[in-house]
């Protein structure tokens, strides 16, 4: 009466799908904690309201420079990064990330966007940044020591804005606190 649902083969193919699944899934969380125990960082993005403002900030201290290139320095799902790639015309992003599941999104994010940039899959320690035009940070208090020590290489003069975390070696240029609940603060410095 209700006509054929599904028969053995279908069933067959509705197991092996949820396996796959199943297994993507596990592979997506052992290897976010991994990283997230490695870097002592985890993959949690910005919010929708301080990547805006964020990108306010970008776009105010990027000026009418054309074509600046930003880097986001552990740039997670993209979130931040293609914040700022929206609000600032014909910006062009990079965006390093150790975790494979963030990396992967983001860079499929980044396809679908159509922004000029890529995200990459590796760590920012030793990466030469200097042709960096901004740099945006999201990252623990013991990275952004790291930061400050030199683990990029950036120009002197270069602005790096950082989400919620001080770099306390370096004196904010200025200190802006984001509308929301939390009152997040937006360092603004200038590599020395
Ligand atoms: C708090 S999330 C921020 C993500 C993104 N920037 C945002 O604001 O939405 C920080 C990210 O930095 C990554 N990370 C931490 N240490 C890293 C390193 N040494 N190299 C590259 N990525 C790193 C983590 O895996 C994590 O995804």
């Amino acid at each position: 009466m209700f006509g054929r649902c599904f028969g053995p083969a279908d069933e067959g193919m509705i197991a092996a799908i949820e396996w796959v699944l199943l297994l993507l899934t596990a592979f997506a969380v052992v290897t976010t904690l991994y990283s997230c125990a490695r870097t002592g960082v985890p993959a949690v993005p910005s919010s929708p309201r301080v990547c805006r403002e964020v990108a306010g900030l970008a776009r105010e201290v990027l000026g009418n420079k054309p074509h600046p290139l930003v880097l986001d320095l552990g740039s997670g799902y993209g979130d931040l990064l293609l914040a700022v790639l929206r609000a600032v015309p014909g910006a062009r992003g990079v965006g390093l990330e150790v975790a494979v599941m963030p990396w992967a999104v983001a860079a499929v994010r980044g396809r679908l966007s159509g922004r000029r940039g890529c995200f990459r899959r590796q760590r920012y320690e030793g990466y030469e940044g200097s042709g960096a035009d901004l740099v945006v940070v999201y990252l623990g208090r013991a990275a952004s020591r790291e930061l400050a020590e030199g683990a990029v290489r950036l120009r002197p003069g270069t602005p790096v804005i950082s989400c919620f975390f001080a770099i306390t070696a370096w004196e904010p240029e200025r200190v802006v606190r984001c509308g929301d609940m939390y009152r997040t603060p937006l360092y603004l410095y200038r590599v020395p």
